[in-house]
């Protein structure tokens, strides 16, 4: 699927599901349950490598996951899914050329086609537009975006008139230039569903309600996989505490065996 085709989906009025993996048998899991999009998200530098925020992440990692993910999915065809992925901080907040490589990066040694990107600063909006006019297709993100976390927390974000007017210019912005869809974190769901009704490409919800065109879901929160849930993430299973029990059933049984002896 080329990213822009998720605009159609919306004209046709269906929901678009993505969801995050970050190495190959994660992305074979995720594509067999039948998601949109794959996105690398950079909320790996949480989940795999340990870290309190995604600032660590260097485009080296974020390259190495996307590879495995790679590795991971089914092409139909020559086709893979539409596979985005992160562009990590600072490898498109130090000038053009720099996000031009970064992104280059990745689409030319992985299988993904699309980058996304947090914030609509005008240096930002600079840099998506030089990207898109190299011909490397750019989903926005707005609203709580952590690569901000410094400066904005991981509060809710467009609670007020004010803020959400700010953003709803941005959102239009980030169209106007082409990007083929918007990522809104972490805002109130009246306000997510007005601006999905504002904009003509998809405004893809978390934590933003369920009135959006769309939803994206990191897939170790749906699966409950850790103790550390955001508060709108509500997990569907909780992984983590049926792997402890599982794990644990088979630690007893083994120190539990006796060796017979040989004759
Ligand atoms: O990094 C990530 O997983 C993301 C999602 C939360 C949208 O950007």
């Amino acid at each position: 699927m080329l990213p822009k085709e998720l605009i159609q989906l919306k004209e046709l009025g269906k929901q678009i599901t993505i969801l995050t993996a970050w190495d190959s048998i994660s992305a074979a899991i995720v594509q067999e349950a039948g998601a949109d999009v794959v996105l690398v998200g950079d909320s790996l530098a949480m989940f795999i490598h340990g870290h309190s925020t995604t600032l660590p992440v260097t485009i080296e990692q974020m390259l190495h996951h996307t590879q495995a993910v790679g590795r991971g999915l089914l092409r139909v065809g020559n086709k893979y899914p539409l596979v985005i992925c992160d562009l990590p901080f600072l490898s498109y907040q130090c000038g053009e050329d720099k996000a031009v490589e970064a992104a280059g990066t990745l689409l030319k040694n992985s299988c993904a086609t699309a980058v996304k990107i947090e914030g609509a600063e005008p240096e930002v909006l600079a840099v998506i537009e030089r990207l898109i006019r190299m011909g490397i297709p750019v989903m926005g993100h707005l609203g709580l975006t952590p690569q901000s976390v410094n400066i904005l927390g991981y509060r809710k974000q467009a609670e007020n008139k004010i803020e959400q007017d700010k953003l709803i210019k941005q959102a239009i912005e980030i169209e106007k230039i082409g990007c083929f869809a918007l990522v809104l974190e972490h805002v109130p769901s009246l306000f997510a569903n007005k601006l999905s009704t504002i904009l003509k490409i998809p405004v893809i919800g978390i934590g933003a309600g369920e009135n959006c065109d769309g939803q994206v879901r990191v897939t170790a929160d749906l699966l409950g996989m850790t103790n550390k849930q955001p508060p709108f993430a509500k997990p569907l299973i909780n992984l983590r505490n049926q792997s402890i029990e599982a794990l644990k059933g088979w630690v007893r049984k083994k120190k539990n065996h006796v060796k017979t002896p040989t004759k």
